[in-house]
């Protein structure tokens, strides 16, 4: 008799090697810093590594890496602050980031953690936006931005945590605000600014195959237990994610190679659009950032570790 293979062979167990551990002193190897003009129009001077050190804006340890902005001084053109980007581009993986910190919700701020196909013209290559949120947002918004030709289907079948809000990843898409692309709200109260830091941060986490993007938000206290930095790492075992970006695209043709960047800018295209839920602050985003450093000194980064799983 013959019997069906597919009945016998355990299903592939889809688990994850390190390529990259990017943590304490050498965390700065694997990356540059951009110091040009911001893409997103933020009110912000982007630092080279020598004077962003010399500012105090990074400050490395053994078990962590400080990024920060100025918060000392008064900035009319532009508040000094950091945006770091991989060397290395990547296609397809599990990238996951350990934040002990993250920028406080604060007006006029707009931090991010995101790759983008940064060898093509925008957004040609794909975007993925990992950690993202403007002012006092509390809540983590998970989006991913293309050309024409890509949409989520949000069906059950595909469940994600998180809030899905807008379906189609084109960033021209009639019917959703331009750039918007395909986003989902996370489900956690604690999942960014301030709520995550008094939490004690915790884990962002990407999944990207031919078949689909999936992110996940862990806090301190449940962060999986196969990321203890021993061995292989499998998101099979992690749960529903926040996000779960799958439907009507080809992976592989909207997303070409990743950089990865993390960066905190101010005002500009998001933050600087939408100031209304700041007015009490201030009159305008970019008067606001010039006048007031002292409320910036909770706007950094420390992360405990970046790694790279393939
Ligand atoms: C990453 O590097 C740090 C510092 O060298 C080390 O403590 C940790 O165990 C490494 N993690 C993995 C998964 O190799």
């Amino acid at each position: 008799m013959f019997l069906a293979l597919s009945s016998i062979v355990p299903s592939v167990v889809a688990s994850y090697a390190l390529l990259h551990n990017f943590t304490g002193t050498s965390f700065l190897s694997g990356f540059n810093f951009f110091s040009g003009s911001d893409p997103t129009h933020g009110f912000v001077r982007y630092q080279s590594e020598a004077d962003a050190r010399s500012q105090d804006l990074v400050a490395v340890s053994d078990n962590s890496i400080y990024i920060g902005v100025d918060y000392k001084n008064k900035a009319p053109n532009g508040r000094a602050s950091v945006r770091i980007e991989s060397k290395e581009l990547y296609k397809k993986g599990l990238f996951v980031l350990d934040l002990a910190h993250m920028p406080s919700s604060t007006c006029g701020t707009w931090p991010s953690f995101w790759t983008w196909g940064s060898e093509g013209r925008w957004p040609d290559l794909g975007e993925i936006d990992i950690i993202e949120g403007i002012h006092t947002n509390t809540i983590n918004a998970f989006s991913v931005h293309t050309a024409e030709g890509c949409s989520i289907d949000g069906k059950g079948m595909f469940c994600a945590l998180g809030t899905l809000k807008t379906l189609n990843c084109y960033i021209g898409a009639p019917g959703q605000l331009s750039n918007a692309g395909c986003g989902t709200e996370a489900s956690s109260p604690s999942s960014f600014g301030s709520p995550f830091n008094a939490a004690g941060g915790g884990v962002y986490a990407m999944e990207w195959t031919s078949q689909f993007i999936k992110m996940w938000f862990f806090p301190r206290n449940a962060i999986p237990t196969d990321l203890d930095g021993s061995g292989t790492v499998d998101p099979a075992g992690w749960g529903t994610p926040q996000a779960n970006f799958q439907g009507a695209c080809d992976f592989d043709k909207m997303f070409g190679e990743q950089r990865i960047v993390l960066d905190t800018t101010f005002c500009g295209d998001w933050a600087g659009a939408v100031w209304d839920s700041c007015k009490k602050v201030g009159s305008d985003c970019n008067t606001y950032v010039a006048n007031n450093p002292e409320v910036f000194k909770e706007s950094y980064w420390r992360v405990n570790y970046l790694r790279i799983f393939e």
